[in-house]
């Protein structure tokens, strides 16, 4: 149910509130109040396009409705890939089965949209301008910002809203209205919203204004996930393969600059190349070829077999290749028997500035499903389908 009263005009204000990147030009919207020359028609077609908004109806967008909280939880969440939720829903405003009961448990559950306490969401109330640069932030996972300008208005921002204003403005993601004003309790209008999100999705895709609706749904908003993995005899392979494909991610297979032979892997020989590595912690055998545009990446899934108890050194060699401050490491491994044991945490020196999750060890042949079942599992706000 839309709130007519809260429908405004914004749009010479909203030419300057908002930074679009620029895209090509909009033939034809498909949506009849959305003229293919309006300031936010690239951002509606992108959205649409992507999955993150739907018309509200097959032929009206209504862009200068008021996004209301149980609509923004709803976008969010599809962005997200909208995740199984499990526990129903805590709020006494939330129908139960509605189009938006999932969304609003999922943004409560991962701290995007807290409730209002007493049991509400907030279902109809529609989202200010402070609120969905919070959400964003929240969703970001509450980044530092940097103190900006102050605008005009910095005063009537909310104390809670203050970093991620900071964020959302220093990002590109919302700009000042006429005047500098930012107008942190104005309504933000579903063109508001549609152009933000692009600002959002550009900043962390700047190559891609535009990014697949695959990948975007699958790996959540904003999130960019590589695959990284050593095989030396084929058993980590298939599984980092079916972790990318199911993420739509990248893969990228860390390949020994002198390959391993048959003799090399010889655990049962003490002066094989594999033993005598795996018996110097200092050993870093090169890696043919790199990464590019590593910085881009958040989260890193690491795949590797178990030598000796152990990751072998090269995987060393790569985690010491690269800045991977910041970056949430994933690790997992393939083995004949031995659990992953310390080999995870043994890595974590090589790479102390990443946020690292518990690594999990598979046995060689599981299947995808299982695979998917894992990383859905994991608190990463992704889904793998
Ligand atoms: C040098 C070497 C050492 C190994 N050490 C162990 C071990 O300590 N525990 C274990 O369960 N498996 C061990 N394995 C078996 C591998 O972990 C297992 O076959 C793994 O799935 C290989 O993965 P890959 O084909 O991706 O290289 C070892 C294999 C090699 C070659």
């Amino acid at each position: 149910m839309r709130k007519k009263a809260f429908l405004f005009l914004m749009t010479v204000a909203l030419l300057l509130a908002v930074a679009i990147p620029a895209m090509g030009a909009v033939e034809d919207t498909g949506f009849a109040d959305v003229d293919a020359g309006a300031w936010y028609a690239d951002a509606v077609e992108y959205c649409r396009d992507n999955s993150l908004m739907n018309g509200t109806t097959d032929t009206a967008f209504e862009p200068e409705a008021a996004m209301t909280r149980a609509m923004l939880a709803t976008v969010l969440y599809h962005a997200a890939g909208s995740p199984q939720v499990a526990a129903a829903s805590p709020f006494t405003d939330v129908a139960e089965g509605s189009w938006y009961a999932d969304a609003a448990v999922w943004a409560q559950q991962n701290n995007v949209i807290s409730g209002y306490g007493g049991g509400l969401f907030g279902t109809d109330d529609p989202v200010t301008r402070e609120q969905i640069a919070t959400m964003l932030w929240n969703y970001e996972n509450s980044p530092s910002a940097e103190r900006g300008s102050d605008f005009a208005d910095e005063g009537a921002i909310s104390s809670y809203a203050s970093t991620a204003v900071d964020w959302a403005r220093a990002e590109g993601i919302v700009n000042g209205k006429e005047g500098n004003r930012f107008d942190p309790q104005g309504n933000a209008t579903r063109a508001e919203v549609a152009a933000m999100l692009l600002n959002y999705m550009s900043k962390n895709n700047s190559a891609a204004p535009a990014p697949d609706p695959e990948s975007t749904s699958a790996a959540g908003i904003g999130t960019k996930i590589l695959v990284a993995y050593f095989s030396a005899t084929g058993n980590t392979r298939p599984l980092a393969e079916y972790v990318s494909d199911a993420l739509d991610a990248e893969l990228y297979e860390i390949i020994p600059e002198i390959p391993y032979t048959a003799a090399d892997l010889n655990y049962g020989d003490s002066s094989s190349r594999a033993t005598v590595e795996m018996n110097d912690p200092s050993a870093r055998p090169a890696i043919s070829g790199s990464v590019e545009n590593m910085e881009e990446y958040d989260v890193v899934f690491l795949g590797y077999p178990i030598w000796w108890g152990q990751a072998p050194r090269i995987v060393g060699t790569f985690l010491e290749s690269y800045d991977l401050s910041g970056k949430t490491i994933v690790p997992f491994c393939t083995s004949g028997s031995s659990g992953i044991g310390s080999s995870a945490m043994d890595l974590h020196d090589l790479a102390s500035g990443a946020d690292w999750l518990s690594g999990q060890r598979f046995s060689s042949g599981t299947s995808r499903s299982a695979m998917v079942n894992w990383i859905n599992g994991l608190d990463l706000g992704v889904t793998a389908e």
